[in-house]
Parts: structure tokens; C-alpha cells; sequence
């Protein structure tokens, strides 16, 4: 045989087997992350997230009941990872991004001196909107996709107890903290 064909074919057979790993692999580690991401992805799908903030993440556990279990001075450490861009003290100045002292059930993009992009105001709907628990679940969970264009650089605490604990960290920085939600109430519509 012409050997420029017998290393063709061996070429070819190669690359073959070279991409049956690569997707024997890859399919080993889409599956092992598919069932959590689920609801997520539909976040990220959903346009108008802001409207319909109960329904933004069916698959995902409400944060009334994630806070059940939430511990506040394990949220203190998680915070560190915001401490680049915000401080957490009253009176605080704004860094990259705005003070956070009391921002549970403060009206979004409302701190004084903070110029917020175009996109988190429209959000805010001139200040109509809150951060609510389930604002800050969902924002926190992946900021870009719950508020596409924001100006948060920051990638999201997928983990709902890392981000439960954070929750209930942030809930402190208050003199008068907003009550907890109620986990016992009936979960916003899902599908
Ligand atoms: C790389 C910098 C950066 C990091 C890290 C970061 N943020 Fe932000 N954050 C911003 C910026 C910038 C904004 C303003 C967003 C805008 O204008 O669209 C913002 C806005 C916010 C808001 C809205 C505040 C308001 O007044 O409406 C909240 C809440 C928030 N961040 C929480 C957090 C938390 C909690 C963490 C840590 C888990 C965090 N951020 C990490 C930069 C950051």
C-alpha cells in the first residue's frame, strides 16, 4: 500500500480517537454538573428575570428556608470575597462598588454618591424595587445573569449554603435587621 495513505489513515484514526476521549470526558463532567446547574441555566435564559423574580429559578430551594440553616458568622468569612469592591461598615465609603452596610430591603441602586450602570437602574425601576432575600438569592447566584449588564464583576456563589450564609451575614449590617422570611409560607409559583 501507498505508505502516504497508510499514514493517513493512521492520522485519521488517531484525531478520531483523540476526539471519542475528549468526549468521553466531556460528557463525564457535563453530567456530574448537570442536575445543579438546571435552574440556573434557566436564569440565564430568562430575559426579564426582574419581573418575574419568584419564578427566575424553579429548580432552586426558596432562601426563606436556606436561611433557616444559615450561620451568619460563616457568612462574615464569605464576605471577604466582596471586601475588594464593597465594605460592609456603616457609613462606609463606596469602592468599586456601592456600601453595603443595611442593603437588605434597601431600594436598589439607591446609595448616595454610587454612579450604578444603566442596568442595575433599570432594574431598581427608579427605586420601586428592593433587596429582597430573593433578589439578593438570585443576584448573588450568577449577577450577570439576573441583571445583564451590570457592572459587578463578579462571577456568583453558586453554592446555596455559602450564599445562604452570606445572606444572613449581610441581614446583620443593620441597626434594625428587616425579620427573616417566613420558610413555612408557600413557595412562589414555580412552573
Ligand atoms: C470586582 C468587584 C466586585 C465584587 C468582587 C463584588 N461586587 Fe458587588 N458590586 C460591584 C459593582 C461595580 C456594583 C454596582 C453594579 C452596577 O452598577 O451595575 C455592585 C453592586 C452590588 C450590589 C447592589 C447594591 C445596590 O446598592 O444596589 C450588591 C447587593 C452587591 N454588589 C453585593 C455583592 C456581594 C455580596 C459580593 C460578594 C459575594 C459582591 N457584591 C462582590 C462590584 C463588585
Amino acid at each position: 500500500m501507498n505508505p502516504y495513505v497508510n499514514m493517513a489513515v493512521g492520522a485519521l484514526l488517531a484525531t478520531v480517537f483523540v476526539m471519542m476521549s475528549v468526549s468521553i470526558a466531556s460528557e463525564g463532567i457535563f453530567h456530574s454538573a448537570a442536575p445543579e446547574k438546571e435552574g440556573f441555566a434557566i436564569v440565564a435564559a430568562e430575559p426579564t428575570g426582574d419581573a418575574a423574580a419568584g419564578e427566575a429559578a424553579p429548580a432552586a430551594v426558596p432562601i426563606a428556608q436556606l436561611l433557616v440553616k444559615a450561620d451568619a458568622k460563616a457568612g462574615e468569612a464569605v464576605f471577604k470575597k466582596c471586601q475588594a469592591c464593597h465594605s460592609g461598615e456603616k457609613g462606609g465609603p463606596n469602592k468599586v462598588g456601592p456600601d453595603l452596610w443595611g442593603v437588605v430591603d434597601r431600594p436598589i441602586a439607591s446609595h448616595e454618591g454610587f454612579a450604578y450602570s444603566a442596568a442595575i437602574k433599570d432594574f431598581s425601576k427608579g427605586g420601586a424595587e428592593h433587596w429582597t432575600f430573593e433578589h439578593l438569592n438570585h443576584f448573588l447566584t450568577a449577577p450577570k445573569a439576573y441583571i445583564k449588564g451590570t457592572a459587578m464583576g463578579f462571577a456568583g456563589l453558586k453554592k446555596d449554603e455559602e450564599r445562604a450564609n452570606l445572606i444572613a451575614y449581610l441581614h446583620s449590617l443593620s441597626d434594625a435587621p428587616v425579620p427573616l422570611p417566613d420558610p413555612n409560607a408557600p413557595a412562589p409559583a414555580t412552573n
